[in-house]
């Protein structure tokens, strides 16, 4: 359940588009805008997702929370939808692109199909909602986009596909923060460590592989999609007015230590110090 550390009104008449918001972290996020006050759209490809979601949703928060298909690899149908958001609610003040998606492999078996799905998803989609957010909307009455995107600083075995479209989203988010501040637009990012969240189910293995993980957090256990929601709050909410470009860690720690994946182990070799032909081993 949402935490009240943010005021009711934070977001009053402000308008929150979420993808991904039918499932997972993207529930809790349109979950908190939606008890800020902010008239909240869900997004994403399946019907099945997003109907349930905003009516759940809608009954929670005694409103309607509106729910849209839209797949954010359809550039076209992406621009209809930022469209149609905007006949039904006239406004767009904040983007959450947490829509996405990838799947665990090691890297010398992803195919090019599989590579191109991720990043198309992960980081042209991300790309192209918030340039048609920004066209239709943002460029002429400023906003707030949030990008939820991985853990990019370390490397992220089993994902080097989604591990790279992130960085790019990263990267992205940095450089349209500059080049829309004039506009009044604030980018950033949240990069969430690992989540209980239903997403996690989707990999074979999911809630096993997501329990032994904890191991290797230093606050031991996972996030929850709440943690994430929280600091998309902060950032859209009043509190983030001068924070733009930046990219928020919400992992418990897990960038700064332990591991994900196994390298075989072999015998190491023996420990090679040269001495100069004076020196003398002590
Ligand atoms: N859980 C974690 O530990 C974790 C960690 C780091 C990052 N993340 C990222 O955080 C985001 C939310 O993850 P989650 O854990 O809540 O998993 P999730 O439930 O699988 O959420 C992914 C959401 O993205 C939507 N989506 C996927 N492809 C889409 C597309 N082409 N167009 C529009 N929507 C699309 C999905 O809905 P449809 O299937 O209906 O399209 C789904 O609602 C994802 O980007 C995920 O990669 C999660």
């Amino acid at each position: 359940m949402t935490s009240s550390v943010f005021q009711p009104d934070l977001l009053a008449n402000q308008v929150a588009v979420v993808t991904g918001g039918g499932t997972g972290i993207g529930i809790a996020i349109a979950r908190v805008l939606g008890h800020m006050g902010a008239t909240v759209v869900i997004a994403s490809r399946k019907a099945k997702n997003i109907e349930p979601a905003a009516a759940g949703l809608s009954e929670e928060l005694g409103r309607e929370v509106i729910g849209l298909t839209c797949d954010i690899r359809d550039r076209e149908r992406v621009r209809a939808f930022v469209g149609e958001v905007l006949e039904r609610t006239g406004r767009i003040d904040v983007l959450v692109n947490n829509g996405g998606g990838q799947f665990m492999a090691p890297a010398e078996t992803i195919s090019d199909r599989g590579w191109d799905a991720v990043i198309a998803t992960n980081l042209t989609g991300t790309w192209t909602l918030s340039r048609a957010v920004a066209d239709q909307w943002m460029l002429a009455n400023g906003g707030a986009i949030i990008n939820i995107t991985m853990l990019t600083q370390r490397g992220f075995p089993g994902m080097a596909h989604s591990v790279a479209a992130r960085a790019g989203v990263d990267a992205m988010t940095r450089t349209l923060a500059v080049e829309w501040a004039p506009y009044g637009i604030r980018l950033n990012c949240v990069e969430p460590g690992i989540i209980a969240s239903s997403g996690m189910l989707n990999y074979p293995g999911g809630r096993e592989l997501a329990y032994e993980m904890q191991r290797e957090i230093p606050m031991k256990r996972l996030g929850s999609c709440d943690e994430v929601a929280w600091q998309v709050a902060f950032l859209a909410s009043p509190a983030g007015a001068y924070t733009t470009g930046q990219t928020f860690i919400v992992d418990g720690g897990r960038t700064l230590w332990g591991n994900t994946w196994a390298i075989p182990e072999t015998e190491p070799p023996p420990v090679d110090i040269r001495l100069e032909p004076w020196q003398e081993e002590r």
